[in-house]
């Protein structure tokens, strides 16, 4: 099936590494022309190989940057659109997960900020930075990468829950202000665990396998941002998705 990105210009921040990563394969490999942004070089450096190598025919650029910081954002956005001429898709999966297990009395406030700082302030100047590039784009959309802890909790994950429930919300309000006017969709997708450098490291774990939960690939979680960005689905606008196996619908009910 024809997604209808062939020729299209797709940004997708944190795509050096996980979910970003693996989308910007899958944009590639559907002939997009990709621009990838993350904050190390050494990461981007290796990221660029290997989509390079996997889509040797592909335009497929980087440009390192701090979504969270809005002049080193806007460099990054401009180097990736000097190459490509324009962006009709946008992707923010870049997030941290900060420190994970600490009670709130144990949270410092700096570390509760910088997550909202990176998850959630990322995620509003990498759409205000990209807007006037959208606008001119061909059935723009934006995809947020959230995630089930905007929804649901566990302790010791507070400043990450604050972060991803912030993007349920920054989802709905950027869906409303931008599609009437300007025909951008809006939409997130909002996974449980994915393996992941970031899932691996927030578990302590060195490899999912055997793990008595689910635990999507990040290319489960790709196929779901192009199946919301491809104009294909221009009906959907302002949801969140959840990837999460179903867990959220489950009642306390011992059936
Ligand atoms: N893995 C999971 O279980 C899971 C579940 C639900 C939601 N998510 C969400 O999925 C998204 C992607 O996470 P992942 O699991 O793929 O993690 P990952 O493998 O650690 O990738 C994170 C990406 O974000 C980039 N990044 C982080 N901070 C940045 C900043 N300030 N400026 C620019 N780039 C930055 C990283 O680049 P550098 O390495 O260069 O900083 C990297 O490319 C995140 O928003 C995360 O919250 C993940």
């Amino acid at each position: 099936m024809d997604l209808g990105f062939k020729g299209r210009n797709i940004l997708i921040t944190g795509g050096t590494s996980g979910i970003g990563l693996a989308t910007a394969d899958l944009f590639a490999g559907e002939q997009a022309r990709v621009g990838i942004i993350g904050r190390s070089a050494e990461r981007m450096d290796s990221a660029l190989k290997v989509l390079r190598t996997a889509h040797p025919e592909a335009k497929i650029v980087g440009s390192v940057g701090d979504v969270a910081a809005e002049d080193s954002l806007q460099q990054a956005v401009d180097a990736i659109v000097a190459e490509l001429g324009g962006i009709d898709h946008a992707v923010n999966s870049a997030g941290i997960a900060g420190t994970l297990g600490d009670p709130v009395d144990q949270v410092p406030a700096d570390e509760f900020l910088e997550v909202q700082r990176v998850n959630v302030l990322g995620a509003f100047l990498s759409v205000k930075l990209t807007l006037p590039l959208l606008k001119k784009g061909v059935n723009p959309s934006y995809t947020l990468i959230g995630s089930d802890s905007g929804f649901v909790t566990a302790p010791g994950m507070l400043a990450y829950n604050a972060s991803k429930g912030a993007l349920a919300q920054l989802t709905r309000a950027l869906s409303v202000e931008l599609h009437e006017p300007h025909g951008i969709r809006v939409n997130s997708v909002c996974p449980s665990i994915v393996d992941t450098p970031m899932a691996r490291d927030g578990m302590g774990v060195e490899s999912f396998s055997g793990v008595d939960y689910p635990v999507s690939t990040p290319q489960d979680i790709g196929w779901l941002v192009l199946t919301l960005a491809s104009p294909k689905s221009r009906a959907v606008n302002g949801v969140s998705l959840l990837a999460d196996y179903g867990y959220h619908a489950r009642s306390s009910f011992p059936a």
